[in-house]
This record gives C-alpha cells, structure tokens and sequence, in this order.
C-alpha cells in the first residue's frame, strides 16, 4: 500500500491517484488486468461492466462465455487472442506464431521509481510511487514487467515495461507500445496533435476521431519537424476552460508511433511508443529489453489545464535540475549575421559589443573547424580552422571570456561530411546497408551511434577539443534524417534495431557531456526543432525552436510548442532582418515575440545603429529585470489562437497569482476592431496595475474580458505587466 497507489483486495482492484485523477483496473478471475477508468479524483466513477455477447467475437473456454476479449478494455493487450485491436506488445515465439495471453503473475508497489537503463526518464519527488506488475505468457515464456509511475502533484502518470525472455529460444519484438489506454464507450472525441514541416514546426491540429485508426508518428530516425510524440484526446465540446482531456507524450527522440483506434462496439484504444515500423528486436534466452517510457494527464478542466499540468511536469522532472534556478544566459548567436564567414577578429567584435549591450554570452555557430567554410566539407573533424583561430581555441575562448561574457560553440557530433578526415579514415562508422549507395542530406552523413567505437571515438575527441577552456554552452545540432538505416556493427539479425540502438548511443553521448561538462548548458538543436521532445529536455533545458526566425511565423511556432512544453524550453532570437531591424516598431514586435521563450539575439550587432543598440539593451535589462521569472516559473494561458484568429494572445501567471504578464500580437495591420481578451484565472475580487501604463484594471473586467482596439500598422504588439495592488 502506498499513499498514491493501491491494491483492494476485496475486489482486486488497484488505485493509482494523483492530485486531481484517478486511474483504476481490475484483475478478473486472478488473470487479466481490465481497465476501469481514468477520471476526476472526485467524480463518481462510471462503473465498467463487461460488454454483452456480440457475434464474432472469440471467447475462451476457461474465462467462460460471458469473456470476450475483444470487447473489454484492456491494461495491456497481447497479439491474437481474440482481440483485433492494436496489441501493445506482438512477439514472434520459437515456434514462429505471434500468440500471447499476458497473465497476472504478481506486483508489488514501492516509494520513488526505478531508472531506465540508457534511456531519459521522468527525475522522482516525494509524490512519486511506483506500482510493477508482472505479467507471463506461459507459452513462449516472456514475462513482461509493466510499470506505472504516479508523479502525484503534477497529475501525470507513466507507463513502460521489461520484456524479459525466460525460455530457451529466441524471441523477436515486433511491436511495442510502452502505453495502451482503452477509454470506454462511444464518445465524440477529438484528436489534437502538432505536425508541421520544416521551418514551419508544431501547428496546432485538432479533428475529429473517426472509427478507425488514426495517428501519427516518425520514421526519419528522429521525433522530427513533421511530427511530434505529444497528443491530447478530449471531448469535442472541450475548451481551454472546460471539459474532459487527456495528454500524452513519449520521453523519446527517435521514431515513434501514436495511434488512436476507435471501435464501434466498445473503446478508444490509445497507444504511444516504438511501434512497429523501423523497429524489431531480437531477445536472446535470459535477455531484458525496456521500453522509453510514456507519460500521460487527464483533467477535466479543459486544454489550459492539461498544457499547465505538463508544463510543471517537465519544469518538475524532465528538465535538467541544474539548469532551473539559475537565470538563462542571453545570448549572440552568430549564425544569422555571419554563417560560415566567421574568424577571431570578427568574433571578438561581437564579443565586444554582445557585453556592452547586456548580452551574457557569444555563441559561435557553424563554420570554426576544420575545413568548413560551407556545408560540404569538414563535419567530423572537430579542430579548429587555423587559418580562422591561428592562437587556437583555448586563446579565442580566453580573448572572448576577457571581453566579459561567456563563451559557447556550436556542434554537430552525430554527423560527417565525405569531405572530411574522419570519413577518408573510417568511411564504415557511417549508416548505410550494404549493396546501397547512401543518400546524402545537407551534403553529409550520419554517424553510426549504434557502434559503441563511433560513441567512444566521439567522447575521447570533443575531451581533447574542449578540455583547456570547458565551454559555457554547446549548441547540439543535428541537420538531417536517416535512409539506408543499416549499422555495420551489427549482425544481420539485428539490423532492425539500429535506429534504436542509434539513440541509446546519443543519449550516451549527451549524458556523458552533462558529465564531463557539468556546468555547461546544452541547447538541443535539428535544423530548428527537428527533436523537440522530451527525450532531448533531459539533457537540455533548451532547443532550438526553429531556423524560421521571422517573428510573424515564429508566433504560430511558438504558442504550438507551448501547448505541450513550458516557455524556457524555447530558444527564441530576435534576428538580423536587415532592413528591418533598424525599424523600431519592428525591433520591439520582434522582441515581444521572443522573449516568451528564453530570449537571445541572432544579428550583426556590432555593426547596428547607437540607437539599435540602446534599444536591445534596454530590451534586455526589462527583461531580466521583470519577465523572465514570470515567463519561468508562471502558469501559462491562452487567450487567443494565432491557428483561430489573425491574432495570438496568452499570459503568464504567477504561482501566487500577484503577478500577470499578458502579451497580444498582431502581425499584420488592419481596419481597427475590438477584440476581446479574457483572462480567466484573474482574481475578481482584486485591483491590478499595468506597469506599462499605470492604468488600473479590475479583477472582474480582467475575468470577464476587456478590449482592445486593434492597430492599422503591420506588427502590432502589445502588452500588460498586470500587478495586484
Ligand atoms: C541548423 C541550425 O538550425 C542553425 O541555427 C545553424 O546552427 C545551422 N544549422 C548551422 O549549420
């Protein structure tokens, strides 16, 4: 018995609460595990009956014929055995059939969680309790180990399991979702998710769930820019305020797959995992194989809630811990201003004037090794250009701190150029399939992570690199996805599992850099937010939302991520758009749209105007003064949907309610209207004061919507730094 989790006994029921949900299931005749329901911690639960006969639907003789497997909702469903939905899990056995019954063998409950091995996992506080079931298919002899962490104050749980083969032949996963959810009944449903492209990442879609299977998910090696592992389900009447939903997400950064399979006589199965495209892998007699592990949230109180319960879930046990008290360098990225055009004059000039304007840190981007002056040569060879850096790194990075502001740099270990050293000596530590002529991307190859030389190689070259002058920053870049996806280390029976395996060599890598440069952060970057996901918030606390950095589309990027993810995890620049720049109208909208993720700069600041200069400056002291906590540590509202509406308007509350930071965006001018801007939380019985203006707003005007007058100027923003008095 734990204070989250429990057993009955009596009925064989288990418990599993957080702050405001409850999850609940069953095991029937000491065998199957049966859902019940997932709910408010409150609410009387519908009470779950076992569906009536229905035709063509098998039925086992020793569960009787009021059992049909098909038509109850499931904790964990095997493959072929009378259930036609989705398994969770599907194993081919020794003797080459994919049959399972998973029968309860025992649990147990304990305080904390256990750790994943080589993979990024959920961090555990005093709310946290674990309950492990074991299940056993007597027949092929896996025993599978489910798992169910309660993160209580967040309202999150989470799932995972072992496989372990117990017989003496070898078995091959060849699906595997690390969660399966059966949501009873017939409903009205829809499905949220936030595909996008490239330079157009996370777009809010929300559809109705038609009867069938829908999903999405990635096969690209990477979580991608076209998908993203979070989803939500929710009643089709749900609001931002109201209104039953359920989040997911996966703690992963490779290919996933999300599936939501609706049934007409019984359930929504809804599953998240590895799935079962470019992934299969083979289990030696004795063998363990874990899931990623997948999270989920259900609130009633609509998708504001469900985005705020993970924001505090990833704040509290996804991102880095160092990383979160401490204020966010503001940096000079050199990227936009200079590309590969960069050497130790120009950088220290914009070292020089990155400390003379309030910028904490100059990050210098691609270009300073090896022979890199474009994208098609130099990748993989990490020293750097001495024709660029003739003192070296180590005096570079000196010069840099000296001129008073860190010093961070840009990488890309996953990758290699053919036109590079390491590829002329170790042309096989690439992916490729034997007989295949390898595509090119960006004009270069992927490393083979899979091959624990290639991760070891890295780990041993990047200590030499940086061990004089440990950077303050790495920018981890990753600029393409993977083809021909064949591992030479590996035997022809496990080909299948190198796209996995690649990311256990990354997370590998990453967890060895948090190691071996403990006080550094790590900016996650693909090409923008190709690996925006969980499984890259473990290492680092911010990524790179995207290469579109033109403030009019970053605002739709933007508040998509932040349906899912918490403001600091989006690295968010104000960026050279010459001609603009100078227009100060356009430096502060694009301002406005930045700093609601972790702020920076990405222009040519030492050759902008004085009063450019000043301007950012004075951008910068505001915003460390008075917004960046808030825009931390605040709950996050959505006002208006840049997807709904020609406008995008949300704020930032603090945990005590004294403080609100509400921001409304305009892109584009037009003929002036009112729009009316609700802040939900406000206090109505309080006063507030803008900081801005000094007006004064009543709490029940704040609740119950005010409004404002829309602008006929192009980039229109405005905003309210609301305090109670
Ligand atoms: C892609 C990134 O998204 C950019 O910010 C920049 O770092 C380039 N790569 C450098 O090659």
């Amino acid at each position: 018995m734990g204070t989250y989790i429990r057993y009955h006994r009596n009925n064989n029921l288990f418990e599993l609460r957080t702050q405001n949900s409850r999850y609940s299931f069953f095991l029937r005749d000491g065998q199957y595990l049966i859902h019940s329901f997932y709910t408010d911690r409150r609410k009387k639960p519908e009470e779950h009956t076992v569906s009536p006969r229905v035709h063509f639907s098998p039925y086992s003789e020793e569960q009787g014929k009021d059992f049909f497997i098909n038509n109850i909702l499931r904790e964990f469903p095997g493959f072929e055995e009378g259930d036609y939905r989705e398994a969770a899990l599907k194993i081919r056995n020794q003797n080459g059939d994919c049959c399972t019954r998973f029968i309860y063998k025992k649990h147990q409950i304990f305080p904390g969680r256990q750790e994943l091995p080589g993979l990024p996992f959920a961090e555990a506080d005093e709310t946290t309790e674990t309950l492990a079931i074991t299940l056993e298919d007597k027949i092929s002899k896996c025993e599978v180990m489910l798992y169910y962490t309660v993160f209580a104050a967040c309202d999150v749980i989470s799932r995972y399991y072992t496989v372990t083969n117990r017989g003496k032949a070898p078995l091959r996963i060849e699906r595997c979702m690390s969660l399966s959810l059966d949501l009873s009944g017939r409903r009205e449903m829809d499905w949220i998710s936030l595909p996008g492209q490239y330079f157009y990442e996370r777009n809010i879609q929300r559809v109705p769930i038609f009867e069938g299977i829908q999903g999405c998910g990635s096969r690209r090696g990477a979580s991608s820019h076209y998908s993203n592992p979070f989803f939500a389900v929710c009643n089709r009447s749900a609001t931002e305020t109201k209104g039953d939903v359920y989040g997911f997400n996966f703690v992963y950064s490779g290919n996933f797959q999300t599936q939501i399979e609706a049934c007409r006589e019984s359930s929504i199965r809804i599953q998240t995992g590895l799935g079962q495209d470019c992934f299969s892998w083979l289990l030696e007699p004795g063998e363990s194989f874990t899931t990623p592990e997948a999270v989920m949230t259900y609130t009633t109180k609509g998708l504001g809630q469900m985005t705020r319960n993970f924001h505090r879930f990833i704040r509290n046990h996804i991102l880095p811990k160092e990383t979160q008290h401490t204020p966010r360098p503001v940096v000079l990225n050199t990227w936009e201003a200079s590309y590969f055009d960069i050497d130790e004059a120009k950088m220290l000039t914009f070292a020089e004037s990155a400390a003379k304007n309030g910028l904490d840190m100059l990050v210098m981007d691609d270009g300073w090794f090896g022979a890199r002056n474009h994208d098609r040569a130099g990748l993989g060879d990490w020293q750097p250009n001495p024709e660029k850096f003739p003192n070296g790194l180590k005096a570079f990075a000196d010069a840099v701190r000296a001129k008073g502001v860190q010093f961070g740099v840009w990488i890309e270990p996953e990758m290699i150029n053919p036109d590079s050293n390491l590829y002329r000596e170790h042309p096989e530590w690439c992916l490729g399939v034997a007989g295949r002529r390898p595509s090119l991307s960006r004009n270069q190859r992927i490393l083979d992570m899979a091959n624990p030389a290639v991760v070891a190689y890295l780990k041993e070259m990047f200590d030499q690199t940086f061990r004089d002058f440990e950077p303050d920053y790495f920018k981890w870049d990753m600029n393409r996805n993977m083809s021909e996806t064949g591992s030479s280390f590996l035997p022809l029976q496990r080909q299948d599992e190198t796209a996995y395996r690649y990311m256990l060599g990354v997370y590998d890598l990453f967890a060895w850099f948090r190691k071996r440069f403990p006080h550094a952060i790590i900016e996650n970057c693909s090409g923008g937010g190709g690996r925006y996901d969980l499984g890259m918030m473990k290492y680092s606390c911010q990524i790179w939302t995207s290469d579109n950095t033109i403030p009019e589309d970053r605002v739709r990027i933007q508040f998509g991520s932040m349906m899912a993810y918490p403001a600091e995890t989006m690295s968010c620049h104000v960026s050279n758009r010459k001609h603009l720049t100078e227009d100060s109208r356009y430096l502060n909208y694009a301002y406005q749209v930045a700093l609601n993720g972790t702020l920076g700069y990405e222009l040519h600041l030492p050759n902008m105007s004085q009063t450019v200069q000043q301007a950012i400056a004075e951008q910068i002291r505001e915003y460390k003064t008075h917004l960046e906590f808030l825009i931390r540590q605040g709950n996050y509202y959505r006002v208006l949907s840049p997807f709904e509406t020609p406008y995008s308007a949300y704020y930032f509350e603090s945990e005590d309610q004294s403080h609100i930071l509400l921001t409304f965006l305009q892109n584009k001018g037009e003929t002036p209207r009112t729009v009316k801007l609700k802040l939900p939380s406000a206090d109505q019985n309080a006063r507030y004061r803008d900081r801005y203006t000094g007006e004064i707003y009543e709490g029940f005007q704040l609740k119950k919507g005010f409004t404002l007058t829309t602008s006929e100027a192009n980039h229109f923003g405005r905003m309210w730094a609301l305090e109670k008095i």
